[in-house]
C-alpha cells in the first residue's frame, strides 16, 4: 500500500517534469524535427527508371520550420549500417511542409530487398526496407 503510493507520487511527479521540461528549458532553435515516413512501407517494390514518392508525416512539423527544405538518401541495411549513398540523393531542396516528394528511381540500381530512404529535416528518420528491382524490360 505505502509502496503503491509512492509508486503514484513518484509517477505523478515525473509525469508533471517531464511534460514541464521541454517548455521551460529547451530554447526554440534547439527543436529537432526529423519527418515521420509514411511511404515507402515494409516490401513496397519500386522499378528502376519509373517514378516513386516518398511520403511522410506533416502534422508534428514546429511552426519555426514550416520552411524547412528536405534531403532524401537512398542505402541499405547490411552490417548493422544503413549504408546511405550520401553523393547521389534521391531529392533535395523540397519543401518538408509538403508531406510528399516525386522523384525517378535511379537506372542503375541493382535488386536487392534491404533498401531504405532515410529523409532528412534537422536529424533523418529511415523508412522499413523495401525492394528496388531492375525494370528488366529497358534493359539491353
Ligand atoms: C506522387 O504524389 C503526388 C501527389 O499526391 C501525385 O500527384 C503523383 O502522381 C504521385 N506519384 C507517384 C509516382 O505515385
Ligand atoms: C516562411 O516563408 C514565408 C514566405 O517566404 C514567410 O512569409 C514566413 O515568414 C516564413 N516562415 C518562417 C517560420 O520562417
Ligand atoms: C558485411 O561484412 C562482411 C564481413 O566483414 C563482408 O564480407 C561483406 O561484404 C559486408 N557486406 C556489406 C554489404 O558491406
Ligand atoms: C549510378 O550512376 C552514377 C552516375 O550517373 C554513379 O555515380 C553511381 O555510382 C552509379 N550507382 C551505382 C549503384 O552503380
Ligand atoms: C527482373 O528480373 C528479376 C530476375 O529475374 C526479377 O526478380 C524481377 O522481379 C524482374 N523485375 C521486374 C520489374 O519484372
Amino acid at each position: 500500500m505505502h509502496a503503491a503510493l509512492f509508486s503514484f507520487f513518484v509517477a505523478v511527479f515525473f509525469s508533471v517534469f517531464a511534460r514541464a521540461a521541454p517548455v521551460t528549458t529547451q530554447p526554440v532553435e534547439l527543436l529537432v524535427f526529423s519527418p515521420t515516413i509514411t511511404s515507402p512501407t515494409a516490401g513496397i517494390v519500386w522499378i528502376t527508371n519509373t517514378k516513386a514518392n516518398v511520403t511522410w508525416l506533416t502534422s508534428n512539423i514546429p511552426a519555426e520550420k514550416q520552411n524547412t527544405t528536405g534531403l532524401l538518401l537512398l542505402g541499405y541495411e547490411a552490417n548493422d549500417s544503413e549504408n546511405l549513398d550520401i553523393y547521389h540523393p534521391l531529392a533535395s531542396q523540397f519543401p518538408l511542409a509538403q508531406g510528399w516528394v516525386e522523384f525517378t528511381v535511379p537506372s542503375n540500381l541493382t535488386y536487392k530487398n534491404n533498401y531504405i530512404v532515410v529523409l532528412f529535416g534537422d536529424s533523418g528518420n529511415a523508412s522499413p526496407q523495401f525492394t528496388i528491382t531492375p525494370n528488366n524490360a529497358t534493359q539491353s
